[in-house]
């Protein structure tokens, strides 16, 4: 077993040095992917409280750093709109377009290509049906994407920690479109989407403890049910990373 473990590593970081990523689309002079996803026709579009307005607040920034920590139980407590658009803004809001089409957000991103779309499964967040719903971070709004009936059951069986998720107010899944690196950085595109996504979840925790909101960051989901409840390929869209939250 730790020798095909070792393998595997060995394929992984071989396959994804800097030498073996130079053929890239960006240097074939390929045409860029979108930088989102966009909403479907029709589909139903949510305003967020805007960006700029939200409530903010002085931090010590030494005790937020040093009292972070891992939250699994949560209050029953509603998230308001503001608490979720302050999350959003947070993790991935856009706070400058660039004239290429590209985005300055909120987190760093290996080469700005911010390859991730935000997938909310909402329960428990004041205005909003409970259901799963996506981000636009362009627009700063959200996109509905099925019911709480046509979703729940499928989004549930995609963790291992089911319980938990059930009890927050909100779960986020953070998916790779995983052609928005591969542009930019062929092969080695693989390494960082999964360093970005580190520091995305990051930022929701940090944020969250501002507003007292508890965050735990998930990795024990089952990619294949949690890309099938998203509607995602496993190929060439997936599953990244997930955290739920809800009030302290
Ligand atoms: C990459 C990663 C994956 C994690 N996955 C899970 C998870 O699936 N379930 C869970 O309960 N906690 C998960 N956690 C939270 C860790 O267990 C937690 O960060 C760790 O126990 C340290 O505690 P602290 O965050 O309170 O410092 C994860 C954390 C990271 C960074």
């Amino acid at each position: 077993m730790e020798m095909k473990e070792n393998n595997i590593l060995q394929q992984f970081l071989k396959t994804t040095t800097l030498e073996q990523s130079a053929d890239t689309p960006a240097m074939a002079g390929k045409e860029p992917p979108m930088t989102e996803k966009p909403a479907p026709a029709g589909a139903k579009v949510i305003p967020l409280p805007e960006p700029g307005l939200l409530p903010d607040k002085n931090v010590n920034f030494l005790e937020m750093v040093e009292l972070r920590s891992t939250v699994r139980q949560y209050s029953q407590e509603a998230l308001s709109l503001n608490d979720l658009s302050y999350l959003l803004w947070c993790t991935q809001g856009i706070k400058m377009v660039l004239p290429n089409g590209d985005s300055m957000r909120n987190v760093p991103s290996a080469g700005g290509r911010h390859a991730f779309e935000t997938y909310l499964y909402i329960r428990n967040v004041e205005g909003l049906a409970p259901g799963l719903y996506r981000f636009l971070a362009f627009e700063h709004v959200l996109v509905f994407e099925a019911s709480q009936e046509e979703a729940e059951e499928r989004f549930l069986a995609g963790f291992k920690a089911t319980n938990m998720v059930k009890n927050s107010a909100a779960a986020f899944v953070w998916a790779a479109v995983s052609e928005r690196m591969t542009y930019k950085f062929g092969n080695r595109a693989y390494r960082y989407l999964f360093l970005d996504a580190g520091h995305v979840c990051e930022n929701l925790y940090l944020a969250g403890q501002t507003i007292n909101v508890g965050v735990c960051a998930i990795g024990a989901f089952y990619d294949d049910r949690l890309n099938a409840a998203l509607n995602l390929d496993g190929e060439n869209e997936f599953a990244v990373y997930a955290a739920t939250v809800g009030k302290m």
